[in-house]
């Protein structure tokens, strides 16, 4: 039998999924969709998704599916599984997934990559997790945090933004207990970078006992990596870089390994320990 650890693995080609709501947050969008075919996705892993209607309409662009992490998983639904997507639209692709209403259809592959592992396996001395978000990459932190609350895992989440209007998802996926909020321009919680609030967290005894997973800006990323690196804290991250086709045959996501080569970050990733990459800052991200 399968350890529940293990990746949960995409069923063969593209299916055709039904968007049942989708609504605006904090500057981002959440849609809400539901697959009848696919195996519960875990956390840290991703879906190519390209919206049915209009792909591809404006000039040729969206061309390839974009790669998507979800936010929230809802089994045993009527229909099949509920998930959930936060999308901030910053081009032709999250754009038009953003249109998208409750009846609209949505081209689903996934779920693809691998997961985050858990506190203990990362870190044997794990008194729990601590979990550093950025932007848009709260939805997979939130993800991870639910596994974790279902498992009786400790947890501290520590959420960082730009300003309000990027700050979507927030309530919804979280809730407050244990969260811990930076806005850079001082409009909530801390005033600065979350990395300072990760800093905080660090000091004294924690360092020794911590298991920390990010997601978000390459920048933001990095900073968490190397504050990791130089204490000797276990970090897993999620990262980005273009990908075209989600399941190793493009080598359009090879990210470099700290001793040499490259990883395909939608195979050996999105999810990587920080001592095995050489840095967090991927190029642009150039797709059609
Ligand atoms: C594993 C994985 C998970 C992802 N999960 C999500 C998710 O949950 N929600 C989500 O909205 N996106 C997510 N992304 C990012 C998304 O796939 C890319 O941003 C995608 O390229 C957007 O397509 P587009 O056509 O809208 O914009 P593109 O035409 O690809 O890009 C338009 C412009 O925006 C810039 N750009 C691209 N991505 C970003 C970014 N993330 N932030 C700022 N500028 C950017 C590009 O450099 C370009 O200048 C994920 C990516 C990966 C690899
Ligand atoms: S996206 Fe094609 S190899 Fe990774």
């Amino acid at each position: 039998m399968a350890a529940d650890t293990e990746r949960p693995q995409a069923p063969f080609g593209r299916r055709l999924c039904e968007v049942v709501d989708s609504r605006p947050t904090g500057g981002y969008r959440i849609f809400t969709l539901v697959d009848g075919q696919g195996p519960a996705p875990a956390p840290g892993q991703f879906y190519m998704l390209a919206a049915a209607p209009d792909w591809a309409a404006e000039g040729g662009r969206p061309y390839l599916p974009r790669a998507i992490s979800h936010a929230r998983v809802s089994e045993n639904v009527s229909g099949g599984l509920r998930l959930d997507f936060l999308i901030h639209e910053v081009g032709p692709g999250t754009s038009r997934l953003a249109r998208m209403g409750s009846g609209d259809q949505c081209w689903v592959a996934g779920p693809f990559g691998g997961r985050f592992s858990l506190p203990r396996d990362l870190n044997p001395a794990a008194a729990g997790a601590i979990l550093v978000g950025g932007g848009i990459g709260i939805a997979p932190m939130a993800v991870l945090r639910h596994e974790l609350v279902d498992r009786g895992i400790p947890s501290r989440s520590l959420l960082g933004f730009r300003d309000q209007s990027h700050s979507g998802g927030v309530d919804e996926l979280f809730g407050c207990e244990e969260t811990r909020l930076a806005f850079e321009d001082g409009s909530s919680g801390h005033k600065g970078y979350v990395t300072d609030l990760l800093l905080q967290l660090l000091e004294g005894d924690d360092a020794g006992s911590a298991a920390v997973y990010t997601c978000g800006p390459p920048a933001m990323l990095e900073a968490v990596r190397q504050i990791c690196l130089q204490r000797s804290v276990p970090v897993e991250l999620a990262l980005e870089s273009p990908m075209a086709c989600g399941y190793g045959a493009c080598f359009g996501c090879a990210v470099p390994k700290a001793d040499g080569g490259y990883l395909r970050l939608c195979i050996d990733g999105p999810v990587v320990r920080g001592d095995r990459i050489a840095t967090a800052m991927a190029g642009e991200p150039a797709i059609d």
